[in-house]
């Protein structure tokens, strides 16, 4: 079916040669037309409009979408970079408050269209900004599978952590998490798995939990509709969070903390 005939919300199956992400949330965004279908040319005003979809605060979804549009930092080229002083870096976030997050920066200089930048999904993979290693679904960027299609024996493996065999718990998700530790520690030597990345990888469990389940609990039925098909689980009951109860700023800190505590590994 030609992508021009699919309203708006609806489901459709990735087009051929479409950009995808390693985030499957993003990815179900595209594939309900909420951003470009194809994956391409996103900009950031529509990235950002369509995290009201999930049941976000514009709050939270523009902590997440705008430092995305921050310059890649190239963590193999920074340290030819001139040290930024502590005025400066004073004064930059007084201007922008949220280049404080410049590090989950995935836009490339080229990427702009009549002086807008623009994003395709692929470039949320670029190593070092978001993407990072041990996540859930996917391997590591330097493993044969990459870091960004996902991984149908980790999505089973995930699934099967489920206590109960009908939803994923927040401690079910901090026993797999800590398992993905333990064997990417053995299957990639060059593993780079510190605290910052550990914050983003148990920070983006969180949002599921806040935005799918009820912070405490998901569905295994909604897990397997957003990484199985990166599709939002209407189909299986979910509605999003009306926007005086959305996911806000505060609800998604206490439920990163809540998060690493279940996973339960010091650094
Ligand atoms: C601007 C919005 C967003 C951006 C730019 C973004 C970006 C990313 C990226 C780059 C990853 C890959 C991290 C890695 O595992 O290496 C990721 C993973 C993930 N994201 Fe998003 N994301 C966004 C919104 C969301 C939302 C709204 C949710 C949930 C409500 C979400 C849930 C997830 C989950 C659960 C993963 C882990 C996948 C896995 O480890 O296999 N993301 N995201």
């Amino acid at each position: 079916m030609p992508s021009q005939a699919l309203a708006i919300g609806q489901f459709a199956k990735a087009p051929h040669n479409a950009s995808r992400s390693p985030c499957p949330v993003v990815n179900a965004l595209a594939n309900h037309g909420y951003i470009e279908r194809s994956g391409r040319k996103i900009y950031m005003e529509d990235l950002n409009a369509s995290l009201r979809h999930v049941g976000m605060s514009s709050l939270l979804g523009s902590v997440f979408a705008i430092p995305t549009y921050f310059e890649f930092q190239n963590p193999h080229t920074e340290y030819r970079k001139k040290p930024v002083g502590t005025f400066e870096r004073v004064w930059a976030l007084i201007k922008n408050p949220y280049v404080f997050f410049d590090y989950f920066g995935c836009w490339k200089a080229d990427q702009t269209i009549e002086g807008r930048k623009y994003l395709n999904l692929v470039d949320l993979a670029s190593h070092g900004a978001i993407e990072h290693d041990i996540s859930l679904t996917r391997r590591d960027v330097d493993q044969e599978e990459g870091n960004n299609d996902p991984q149908k024996d980790l999505i089973k493996q995930m699934i099967d952590s489920s206590s109960d065999k009908n939803n994923l718990t927040v401690e079910d998700l901090g026993k797999f998490i800590k398992a993905r530790i333990q064997q990417q520690l053995k299957d990639n030597p060059g593993l780079v798995y510190g605290p910052a990345e550990h914050q983003v990888n148990c920070g983006q469990v969180a949002l599921m939990m806040g935005c799918f389940g009820d912070g405490k609990t998901i569905p295994i039925s909604y897990v397997k509709a957003i990484f199985q098909d990166e599709r939002l689980p209407i189909k299986e009951g979910w509605t999003k969070r009306s926007w005086w109860r959305s996911m806000g700023l505060l609800e998604f800190f206490g439920a990163v903390r809540a998060m690493t505590t279940a996973v339960g590994v010091k650094f």
